[in-house]
């Protein structure tokens, strides 16, 4: 089996305890509350062709911790089968652009950073974005082969592996003193947190700043981002749960700073314990603002399935008036959005994506096609429905002929409604 269940707090560990040998005791109610359960949906990026076979489906239940109130999935599928082929490229748009230019500022605000191990480094995009405003040495550590050799083409020094011991101590023996560790969107992939942690504290020196960026469980929860609960995400932090974790490690939080991409991301500074430099404001700043308590999380669900019922409403009554309907970004959200919708290529003639390794494929679980950007002023629907909401001010500024033509957006988030 490609998966396994998760049934303690991947920060806190509450759960039911653990009997020798790592077999469960079935003494205590401790347990994890499922608060969105989805039934058994594809994986979000198998972007297949015709013939191509399909890592099959997989159980999402969306689960939260009373006592940390960190969000995690009840299984966990193994990371072979997610990133070995890995068609997600981080976007070379102009959102996020403006994003490498504010963390790169916010991070040498920090500190001068000069050197930099990018864990998860994908296609080298943002490694050679912050080489070109001033990073000297840099080297980047992901598993998927495709982006490897991408990352190489681009002079990316790269590492094909999954961050572990081993590629730590490779990156560590490859570069001078580390300035910076990043890891961008990475963190809420993996599993073994406290093997993670411990991993960084080998790439680091006390003077090291590491930066670790996250989709803030707070602004999932306030703008209903339900749709970023796939199997690749397997937590959804918060910044109480991050405390629990790094008590007792090697780091500790000494900052965070908040960024407006792909709908609110935290970016949670640490250091090594022995690092002189003082914890900022920041950090009680956001512990007392967070509001994720299990009455919150529950409202979320609820929120999310009045919105999974809505667009699926919406869509079929276009679709019963003649008018004809697609997608716009081919995101992993699209492909949660179409299986909880069940929307089939009927309800949704086609969804347009720029990444050429998404196009001519099958959107996952359905049998909806994936085309080519273009499709949208060739074809004029009148209805596109963004699913790369993320990017939405700068989509609509880039389709005006679809506007002028008479074209609608469907923006299904943070609520389903027609622009
Ligand atoms: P993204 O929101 O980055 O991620 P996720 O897969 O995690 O939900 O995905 C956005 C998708 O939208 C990506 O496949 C690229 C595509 N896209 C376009 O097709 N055109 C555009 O102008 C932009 C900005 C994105």
């Amino acid at each position: 089996m490609s998966y396994r269940t998760h049934e303690n707090c991947r920060a806190c560990s509450w759960g039911p305890p653990q009997g020798p040998g790592g077999i469960k005791s079935a003494s205590t109610d401790d347990h994890l509350e499922s608060v969105l359960n989805l039934g058994v949906m594809p994986l979000p990026n198998a972007f297949r062709r015709n013939g191509e076979s399909c890592p099959g489906h997989y159980p999402i239940d969306l689960v939260v911790c009373p006592r940390c109130t960190l969000g995690q999935l009840s299984v966990v599928v193994d990371p072979l089968v997610l990133y070995d082929q890995y068609p997600y490229v981080t976007s070379s748009s102009q959102t996020m652009r403006d994003h490498f230019d504010n963390l790169w500022l916010a991070l040498n605000f920090e500190q001068k950073i000069g050197s930099v191990v990018e864990i998860g480094s994908n296609d080298g995009l943002c490694l050679e974005y912050f080489k070109s405003l001033g990073a000297e040495t840099v080297i980047g550590i992901d598993p998927a082969q495709n982006l490897n050799k991408v990352a190489r083409k681009r002079g990316i020094n790269s590492l094909c592996s999954l961050f572990d011991r081993q590629s730590a101590e490779m990156a560590r023996a490859a570069m001078p003193p580390i300035d910076l560790v990043l890891a961008r969107h990475v963190f809420c992939h993996v599993d073994n947190w406290q093997e993670f942690i411990n991993n960084i504290g080998v790439l680091c020196s006390k003077d090291t700043l590491v930066c670790i960026e996250v989709p803030y469980a707070q602004d999932m929860i306030d703008s209903c981002e339900w749709d970023t609960v796939y199997a690749e995400h397997t937590s959804y932090l918060t910044v109480k749960a991050i405390q629990y974790l790094l008590d007792g490690s090697a780091l500790k939080l000494q900052g965070i700073a908040r960024f407006p991409v792909h709908g609110g991301v935290i970016g949670l500074l640490l250091r090594r314990r022995d690092s002189d430099k003082p914890r900022s404001g920041t950090v009680q700043q956001f512990l007392e603002g967070e509001h994720c308590a299990m009455a919150d999380w529950k409202r979320f669900a609820a929120k999310a399935w009045s919105q999974i019922s809505e667009l699926r409403d919406l869509v079929r009554t276009l679709r019963q008036q003649g008018k004809t309907v697609v997608g716009y970004g081919a995101s992993a959200k699209s492909t949660v959005w179409a299986n909880a919708c069940r929307f089939t290529k009927k309800d949704i003639a086609f969804i347009t994506d720029n990444t050429v390794a998404k196009q001519y494929t099958k959107s996952p679980g359905t049998d909806i096609p994936i085309v080519d950007e273009g499709a949208l002023t060739r074809e004029l629907p009148e209805y596109a429905i963004c699913f790369a909401w993320n990017y939405f001010s700068e989509i609509y500024e880039k389709e005006k002929i679809f506007r002028d033509k008479g074209g609608r957006w469907i923006v299904p988030t943070p609520k389903v409604r027609v622009v």
